[in-house]
């Protein structure tokens, strides 16, 4: 009998969507290695497993059923080991539908991969505080159904995880959902630009009642965070001086309209620039963030990196890249090694911020570091070879 990771989702948007999607898509094409792989949660019996066995899709040219993961088998954790047992929004196109219908239903644009069969999990309100902005509530209307006690729901259906999706700006329920979390003992991801693992009053809250926490802001599997921060490090390295940069993101989802409201804005811009930051050893001129909605672009989102600098003889370069991604599977692609992880932290019993796994996946986590040296921590954390 394999172990399950119950997921509870907070915002049924496009991020939910093709997750769910995800996730089913893999389940339909079962691995046909899966034997090989054998449990390794409690990070001891590891004599048949390396970073070769971890990264099994790199190494299994025919298992092609598994191209878009890292791996399909992360400490013993499969795709198929994820289920979702609970699922909080407010607006009333999705609250009191099975979470099933309510990935699909407006205003999310994800583009549709897989037919879902019902979960029997319907979608329940949770408290609005400050999760609508002004644009948000333009295009949407909040359900009338009263709120319901999240941390009741969370420690009725035994969730091990509370997935935050939030659109950006939701700080107060952001932090409510974390609260939630405090109350029932349930790990909390933060995929949103909020600070909650990566702020020392919330790690300790979480060290104190020995519950997980990873975040925050998480970053996309080819997104331009990882593809900026990777180049800013790359020239470094090459001994190439960079004197300015900047990353322009445009968007026609609900985060980037959500996103138009620059009150709402600050954290995302701190979480994108310090990623960014931390990989140049001195300072730079630099502007990264969202910058406009464009609603026929739906969930693709298109990022434009430049980067001016000079090399050998200081003779002057520039860089300038476009890359165009369907911007949630980006973030799932993620998502599903950071709830693995989290799983195991849970069987383990670590509890406060989860470095490794939250630099590996997060923007924003407790400590930078450049990817390559993040992925190395995450995959020794899952050996059981590092404590968090
Ligand atoms: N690649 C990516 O898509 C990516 C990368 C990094 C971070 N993120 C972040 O992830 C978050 C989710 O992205 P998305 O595209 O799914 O956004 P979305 O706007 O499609 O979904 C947000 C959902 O939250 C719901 N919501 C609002 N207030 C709520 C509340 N109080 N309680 C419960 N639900 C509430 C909304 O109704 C909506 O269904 C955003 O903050 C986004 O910036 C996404």
């Amino acid at each position: 009998m394999r172990k399950k990771i119950k997921v509870a989702i907070a915002g049924v948007g496009n991020c939910a969507s093709a997750l769910i999607q995800g996730i089913q898509y893999y389940n339909s094409n079962p691995n046909p290695y899966s034997d090989i792989i054998k449990n390794n949660t409690d990070g001891k019996d590891h004599e048949n497993q390396n970073h070769s066995s971890l990264t099994d899709t790199n190494n299994n040219s025919t298992a092609d059923n598994f191209i878009g993961l890292t791996s399909n088998n992360i400490g013993g954790y499969e795709p198929s080991d994820i289920e979702f047992v609970a699922a909080f929004d407010v607006v009333d196109t999705k609250v009191g539908k099975d979470l099933s219908e309510a990935i699909f239903a407006p205003p999310n644009n994800a583009i549709k991969i897989m037919d879902i069969p019902s979960f029997d999990v319907k979608v329940q309100k949770g408290d609005v505080l400050d999760g609508i902005g002004k644009h948000y509530s333009e295009m949407v209307k909040i359900s009338n159904d009263p709120a319901v006690d999240v941390a009741k729901i969370l420690k009725d259906v035994n969730a091990d995880l509370l997935l935050n999706y939030l659109p950006v700006g939701s700080r107060n329920a952001t932090g409510n959902y974390a609260e939630k979390c405090l109350e029932s003992g349930v790990g909390f991801i933060n995929a949103i630009p909020v600070f909650i693992a990566s702020d020392p009053k919330w790690q300790n809250r979480f060290n104190d009642k020995n519950i997980p926490c990873a975040g925050d802001d998480v970053m996309s599997q080819l997104g331009a965070t990882v593809l900026h921060k990777t180049l800013a490090k790359l020239w470094v390295d090459r001994g190439v001086k960079i004197d300015e940069t900047y990353q322009l993101n445009v968007g026609g989802d609900m985060d980037f309209y959500n996103m138009l409201d620059e009150e709402r804005l600050e954290d995302k811009r701190i979480s994108k620039t310090s990623a960014v930051k931390a990989m140049v050893p001195y300072d730079v001129p630099m502007r990264i963030g969202p910058s406009d909605y464009v609603n026929f672009l739906k969930n693709d989102k298109v990022a434009f990196i430049h980067m001016k600098g000079r090399f050998f003889g200081k003779v002057p370069l520039e860089l300038d890249l476009k890359l165009r991604v369907p911007d949630a599977y980006d973030s799932s692609g993620v998502m599903i090694d950071a709830v693995r992880g989290s799983k195991i932290a849970l069987d383990r019993g670590i509890a406060g911020p989860l470095e490794s796994i939250s630099s590996f996946c997060f923007k924003h986590p407790p400590i930078q570091m450049p990817y390559t040296q993040a992925k190395s921590n995450f995959l020794e954390f899952v050996e059981g070879k590092r404590d968090r």
